[in-house]
């Protein structure tokens, strides 16, 4: 078994193999170990300096890779700003002199163009993990995602998940299907077909816009937040409204009794409430939408450990 990544950065699913995913999650399995001890850090990533950069808003996701860091005893520096005037080409640019001149050693980039965090690979010499790129992908998150799964059933291969609700803008849901294929899982996608991408099949998963159907199929529901802020015009320009958007995809304990039987119930927040999900289903038992955001630290300090370079750092960065 490989203990190093067949990658330098973390730019997408995409550019991960099965092998890669399984070193990863053992690798998280060791980090949860440590976060669970009094002492929650570790030197693994001393003199490793780590800028955080936030072109797009973000507070879990970003406070996740920071804590990461810091329990492995990165320095670290942060960068935030939303504005999206500036053009890509413009502030991508200065992003990559900036980070030269600094002598930073570790990458972890959030911006609203996808491909930005490819463009910034290609350009510095720093490992570059991808916090979101625009409608992209997401990888960390489905990282987390699967890890969660294969935490509470024991298995991802032959799970049947469901992703719903805003496919076509979700970044999360097309690192999602990445995953959870290359690692066997069985996916459906569900949603409005405004908000379907049009070759969804193409990804090898089934389709459905039928919510109750997908509940049916599925061993677990991952409850996808509806990108207002990537909506045309007032935010609600693809489904008529969001309380007829909850009536039909939203999951409130009536519709999740129903059922007659047993899921597990993702979001990877935030969450609107009463939107996607109702606080009675978010907050139930049959939710690991908490473990989701705490194994995204392990995940993360998985994911950061081995691009610097895993056990043999030293010699690689
Ligand atoms: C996701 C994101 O930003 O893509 N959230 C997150 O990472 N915490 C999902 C979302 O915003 O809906």
């Amino acid at each position: 078994m490989s203990e190093v990544l067949a990658t330098r950065h973390l730019l997408g699913i995409d550019n991960l193999s099965a092998e890669d995913i399984g070193l990863i999650f053992r690798t998280a399995d060791g980090f949860k170990e440590v976060l669970a001890r009094p002492i929650k850090k570790v030197p693994s990533l001393r003199d490793v300096t780590v800028a955080n950069l936030f072109f797009e808003n973000s507070t879990r996701t970003r406070i996740s890779f920071e804590l990461a860091e810091k329990r492995l005893s990165a320095d670290v520096v942060n960068f935030s700003s939303s504005t999206s005037s500036t053009k890509k080409g413009e502030t991508l640019v200065d992003t990559v002199n900036n980070i030269l001149a600094m002598k930073v050693d570790m990458v972890v980039m959030r911006h609203a163009d996808p491909g930005a965090a490819i463009f910034l690979s290609r350009h510095v010499d720093a490992r570059i993990i991808n916090a979101g790129d625009g409608t992209r992908e997401h990888p960390t998150q489905a990282l987390l995602d699967a890890y969660s799964i294969r935490e509470k059933l024991g298995r991802v291969k032959g799970v049947k998940v469901a992703i719903v609700g805003d496919i076509l803008h979700s970044r999360v849901a097309l690192s999602n299907v990445l995953c959870l294929r290359k690692l066997g899982a069985e996916v459906m996608l569900c949603g409005p077909s405004t908000l379907m991408p049009r070759h969804a099949r193409d990804l090898g998963v089934e389709v459905s816009h039928n919510m109750d159907e997908a509940l049916r199929w599925c061993d677990v529901a991952n409850m996808l937040r509806i990108q207002l802020e990537r909506q045309g015009g007032d935010g609600i320009a693809n489904f008529p409204s969001l309380r007829e958007y909850a009536m039909r995809f939203g999951l409130d304990r009536k519709r999740y009794e129903a059922l007659g039987k047993e899921l597990v119930i993702m979001h990877p927040g935030p969450i609107n409430r009463g939107v996607e999900v109702t606080s009675d289903v978010a907050d139930g038992p049959e939710s690991i939408i908490l473990h989701q955001v705490e194994n995204g630290v392990a995940v993360r300090m998985a994911v950061l450990f081995l691009l610097a370079g895993g056990p043999g750092r030293q010699a690689r960065l």
